[in-house]
This record gives C-alpha cells, sequence and structure tokens, in this order.
C-alpha cells in the first residue's frame, strides 16, 4: 500500500544528497549556498508536517511516551508511516538540521539586519552560534549513522524500509487508509519556502 507522498520523498533524498555535500566541503566552497538549499527544504518538510499528507503529518508520528513504551513492549497495532520510536528519531533529526542551518545563517551574516541585532547578536551571542555549529556539525553525522543502523535493523528483521522511501509503497502492510493531499499544495508550499529564503538573503 501506498505510505509516503511524493513531497516527503522528494525531500528526504534531497536532503541525504545535500548533507553528504555539506559534510564533503567542510566550510568551503558553495557552503553557504548548499545550506540555504537545505535550510529552504526544512522550511518545506515543517510547513508540509502541519499541512501534508496523513504519514507526513507531525500529529501523526509525534506520539505520547505512553505509545513509545508501549511500542517497545510490542503492545503497538501495526500502522503505516513512522513507529513511536522512529517518529521522535525524526524530531530529533528536524532539530538538529534546522538549528544547524539556523546557526549557519547568523555565521554567515544573514541575521545582521534583524531588528535590534546590535542588542542582541553581541560577541558572546555570535561565539556560542558558532560553538554551536560545530559541534553540530560533529553530532549530526552520528544522528545519521544512527538512522541507517536503525533503518539496518529493521532490513534485518524483514521489514524493508528503504524501497518505501524510494516509491512511496511498502509491501506486506494492511492497515487502514492512508489521506494524501494534492501535490499542488505542495508546490504551493515549496515556493513559500523558496520565497522566505530569498527574502532572508535579500533583506540581510
Ligand atoms: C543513503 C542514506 C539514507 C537512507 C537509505 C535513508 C533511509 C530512510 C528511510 C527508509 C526513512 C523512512 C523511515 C521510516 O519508515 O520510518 C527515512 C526517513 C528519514 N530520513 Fe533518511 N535515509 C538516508 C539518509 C538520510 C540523511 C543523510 C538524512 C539527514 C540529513 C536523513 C533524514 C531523514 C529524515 C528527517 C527522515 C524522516 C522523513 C520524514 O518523515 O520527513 N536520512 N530515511
Amino acid at each position: 500500500m501506498k505510505v509516503w507522498d511524493l513531497p516527503t520523498r522528494l525531500y528526504h533524498w534531497l536532503q541525504a544528497l545535500l548533507f553528504v555535500a555539506l559534510i564533503i566541503t567542510g566550510n568551503q566552497g558553495p557552503h553557504v549556498q548548499l545550506g540555504l538549499a537545505l535550510f529552504t527544504l526544512l522550511l518545506w518538510r515543517v510547513l508540509w508536517g502541519a499541512q501534508g499528507s496523513q504519514t507526513s503529518r507531525f500529529t501523526d508520528f509525534i506520539s505520547s511516551p505512553k505509545s513509545l513504551i508501549a511500542y517497545f513492549r510490542g503492545q503497538q497495532r501495526h500502522k503505516a508511516g513512522h513507529n513511536p520510536a522512529g517518529g521522535w528519531m525524526v524530531v530529533l533529526m528536524l532539530l538538529g538540521l534546522l538549528l544547524q542551518c539556523l546557526s549557519g545563517l547568523v555565521l554567515g551574516g544573514f541575521a545582521d539586519n534583524l531588528p535590534y541585532a546590535d542588542l542582541w547578536l553581541t560577541d558572546s551571542v555570535f561565539s556560542f552560534v558558532e560553538l554551536l555549529h560545530v559541534v553540530l556539525a560533529k553530532l549530526l553525522p552520528i544522528l545519521i549513522v544512527v538512522h541507517l543502523l536503525a533503518i539496518l535493523f529493521y532490513k534485518l528483521r524483514s521489514k524493508p524500509l528503504v524501497w518505501a522511501m524510494v516509491t512511496g509503497y511498502q509491501k506486506h502492510l494492511s492497515v487502514d487508509s492512508v489521506y494524501f493531499v494534492s501535490n499542488r499544495r505542495a508546490l504551493l508550499l515549496l515556493v513559500v519556502s523558496v520565497l522566505v529564503t530569498i527574502a532572508i538573503v535579500v533583506l540581510s
């Protein structure tokens, strides 16, 4: 059955490519441009998390501690999309990546013209943001390795997830139907995200 919509799949694989490119380039070459592209994608994913298809919505995969415990005890019914543990992993990855992009924007001077920047963007705040960016640059790859190990773990337990993230379809899953939102809405939200990034660049 179909579990992932096209926008989430596109977002995921573009993000993976950009992440690898950012790691390879370090802070040289097109680092800022790649970071702006990743920021745009993340913005799009956040909007899609509020307005997108069922399995892409935050409300679908952010679960209570009770259902997380039930999942680990094997008491949870199978559902389409992220399981409770995977859902929290996604939140952690999205927050980490967003924080990395936001700190990068500050370091790149894109926050210099924000209201009262001369008051709050002091040298010590800048140094803290710099430290955050460096620390996250080390932590995020570890988080992604954990992400890949988790996928390998499910694969070894006969639950292949990668093909579903490529095609949108997951085999041997029969749960209640999933609702999908039109790709036109996703395109509109992508345009909004691109415009926000352009505004940040132009106004800086
Ligand atoms: C070749 C490398 C990768 C593979 C094979 C892969 C595979 C997957 C798969 C199968 C899922 C769906 C998990 C599920 O069914 O619950 C997923 C989700 C996710 N992955 Fe990856 N991934 C890769 C690289 C990355 C990288 C580099 C990042 C971040 C920089 C990343 C971030 C995410 C996020 C945020 C989600 C949640 C998708 C969403 O709901 O928006 N992945 N990945």
